[in-house]
């Protein structure tokens, strides 16, 4: 039998969501020990991680395995193409970490955002489909800078356990301002979630931060075939009417992918693209999500993050319940 990996929201079919999201409530305050007695997984992460890290350790360890964490600076160099010839800086290809590392956990992780060149090669996730292919164990994706599927699934979780349905439910997916380039992956996996959901899904962004065509395209049929809708909207307060769920996320320019100072120039004369309080009296008293981590007062103001609205840290909690329905899906 071939193994499942856990990589991308656009494998996802609606019962495999519906059953995840059960499987992540029926975890919720249980401990469901020994469930991975004895099992290991191994995270990579090739970026800073609070949250994908401690929820997945958290998850092993209530359901009886452990976690082996590396990072960049344990890890030689990696060469993730094809027939590379290797007189660079590459001191070790994915093809022998991979089954190297197959041979001692149960399952890998790989987080692995940076940017690395133009955005045609970065949305290809090179160096986690490159694991992906020669670990004979399931690898799960923590992150690239095109999908964070755990981190969906656990944003699903959240507006499911807030809201009495979400189909036909309007989300506003809002890109705001942030000083660093952010990856695309949490925007383009919840738009792909929130399809599958049946949700009206309202992206939002200034021009030249269009999300990626063909994840935008992937998510409009997604929508249609569940009653949904997906429509993008260049002006903030009109994408805010009326929502009733707001989830504010930067992300990056996929244009000057390969020129963060540009990116950085644009961004200069969008700081109102920020949620406060009178952005969220246009909506319909809605939800106010966010990944996490988020600047304070550049993305969203204090107001908002710490009001009465903000499910940001169920959206956190509900990260290592997801993580545990996902591991118990893949190991046992
Ligand atoms: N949301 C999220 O993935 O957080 P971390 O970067 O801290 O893992």
């Amino acid at each position: 039998m071939s193994k499942r990996d856990f990589l991308s929201t656009a494998d996802l079919t609606r019962p495999q969501l519906d059953d995840l999201l059960d499987l992540a409530s029926r975890a919720k305050g249980k401990r469901l020990t020994q469930g991975l007695a004895g099992k290991t997984l191994g995270m990579m992460f090739f970026q800073p991680s609070l949250r994908t890290r401690v929820s997945f350790e958290t998850a092993m360890v209530q359901l009886g395995g452990h976690c082996i964490n590396l990072s960049s600076h344990d890890l030689y160099e990696l060469e993730p193409e094809e027939q590379a010839v290797m007189d660079g800086r590459a001191e070790e290809h994915v093809i022998d970490a991979a089954r190297t590392l197959s041979r001692y956990v149960d399952a890998l992780g790989v987080r692995a955002v940076s940017r690395t060149g133009t955005w045609e090669r970065d949305r290809q996730e090179l160096l986690l489909r490159s694991y992906a292919q020669h670990s004979s164990v399931p690898v799960i994706n923590l992150e690239t800078c095109f999908e964070h599927p755990c981190q969906a699934i656990a944003d699903a979780m959240t507006m499911r356990e807030h809201l009495p349905q979400l189909a036909g439910k309007k989300l506003t997916l809002l890109w705001c301002n942030h000083p660093e380039p952010k990856s695309l992956g949490p925007t383009h996996s919840i738009l792909r979630v929130a399809a599958l959901l049946g949700m009206h899904v309202t992206l939002a962004h200034p021009l030249g931060f269009e999300v990626d065509g063909e994840v935008l395209e992937h998510a409009g049929t997604l929508a249609r075939a569940a009653d949904g809708s997906v429509e993008v909207e260049n002006d903030l307060a009109t994408a805010c009417s009326g929502a009733e769920v707001l989830y504010a996320r930067s992300w990056g320019c996929t244009k000057y992918w390969d020129d963060p100072e540009r990116e950085a120039m644009v961004k200069r004369s969008l700081q109102d693209w920020k949620v406060d309080e009178q952005l969220m009296q246009k909506t319909a008293n809605a939800l106010l999500m966010h990944p996490l981590p988020v600047r304070r007062n550049v993305a969203a103001t204090d107001a908002v993050l710490d009001g009465p609205r903000s499910v940001i840290y169920d959206q956190a909690e509900n990260r290592v319940h997801v993580q545990k329905a996902i591991l118990m899906q893949l190991l046992q």
